[in-house]
């Protein structure tokens, strides 16, 4: 993102996919999809967002999270006349500085991140706090397929589908205290297995950590995602557990938690503690506050070249306006950045 310093909304209900119908596209999705007729498709996978499904490599999907599809609730929220992003682009082209600086650093980097087994650990001020394995702290909850655009800070931007369950199902079951105003979520700690937190470069203070408000954690459209493009979450792409909050610039999407906590303090994230001035705690996609040293008014839309450039308008909130614009009814917005 860097700081190279050293160096209307479109998003709606619509129906439920059927299993049976998933899992014809799953078949699909494991031979070549060229030729085969559409109508052997879901009803929202068009000609244009089946060629998107085609490059999906299939993964290793742990035994829970096969069992967790047959229950998904598939497109739970869509992007209206949007290409969802390739595959490629989107496990190609990332940040996760764990595993290097450069956007083909993590695809390259991050097979050495042990995701099974996993642990998360819950915290601070709830009722019911806890270290679950992975499994088990998601037990409770149905995946929901939610195709959702991510903004970066950095003017791209891509479609992504993941699957993934509401943050507020698990503020439910743990309960928070009457003192509990935000949520912090941390990245797992592990130089052995993360080359970037070896590196006498980094600038971050690791492990990398976010935050939201709580009543922003409460909001339908935050998810934590554990699946992208029918499949569980490659490793770069922050596997096995990360945040997704659409609205907001893509570092807010912490990924490979392992610790959540609720607090009464507004947590120092890593973003902020490294440049406050050009990274702030909220973090809302902004057309009209632009970063100090570059324009926020638009955006590169993934896949792009020099010849297509893909440039589009960026929304205020990313588009999602209609649905979190009264979390911050009174607040200066040019100055909660
Ligand atoms: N989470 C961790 N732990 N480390 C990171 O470097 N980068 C953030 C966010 N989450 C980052 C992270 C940034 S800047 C962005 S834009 C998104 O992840 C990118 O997500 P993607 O690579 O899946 O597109």
């Amino acid at each position: 993102m860097l700081i190279k310093i050293p160096s209307t909304s479109d998003c709606k209900e619509s129906d439920v996919t059927p299993e049976s119908i998933y899992l014809s596209r799953r078949a699909l999705l494991g031979s070549s999809l060229a030729g085969l007729a559409v109508s052997a498709m879901p009803g929202w996978a068009q000609a244009d967002e089946a060629s998107r499904y085609a490059d999906v490599e299939a993964g290793a999907a742990p035994a829970w999270f096969k069992d967790k599809l047959s229950s998904t609730k598939w497109q739970a929220v869509t992007v209206k006349d949007e290409a969802i992003t390739p595959f490629k682009d989107a496990t190609h082209y990332n940040n996760f500085y764990e595993f290097g600086t450069d956007k083909g650093d993590p695809a390259q980097n991050a097979g050495s991140l042990k995701t099974e087994p996993w642990s998360v650990v819950i915290d601070g001020e709830v009722a019911k706090p806890g270290r679950y394995a992975l499994e088990d702290f998601i037990k409770p909850y149905q995946l929901e397929e939610r195709i959702y655009r991510l903004r970066c800070v950095e003017a791209w931007s891509m479609v992504i589908p993941w699957l993934g369950f509401p943050i507020s199902e698990l503020l439910k079951q743990v309960e928070p205290t009457a003192n509990a105003k935000y949520i912090r979520f941390e990245t797992l700690q592990d130089p052995k297995t993360m080359p970037g937190q070896r590196s006498g470069f980094a600038l971050i203070d690791w492990p990398y950590v976010e935050g939201l408000r709580l009543d922003e954690a409460m909001n339908p459209l935050a998810i934590l995602a554990v699946g992208m493009y029918g499949r569980e979450l490659p490793n770069q792409n922050g596997a096995p557990l990360r945040l997704v909050v659409p609205w907001k610039y893509g570092f807010k999407s912490v990924k490979s938690i392992v610790r959540i906590s609720l607090t009464s303090e507004q947590p120092k994230t890593t973003w902020q503690s490294i440049a406050a001035s050009e990274y702030g705690f909220y973090a809302n996609v902004n057309p009209t506050v632009d970063h100090p040293r570059w324009t926020q008014a638009h955006e590169r839309r993934l896949p792009s070249g020099l010849f297509s450039p893909n440039i589009r308008q960026t929304e205020m909130f990313n588009g999602y306006g209609e649905q979190v614009a009264s979390l911050y009814t009174g607040l200066d917005l040019r100055k909660n950045y």
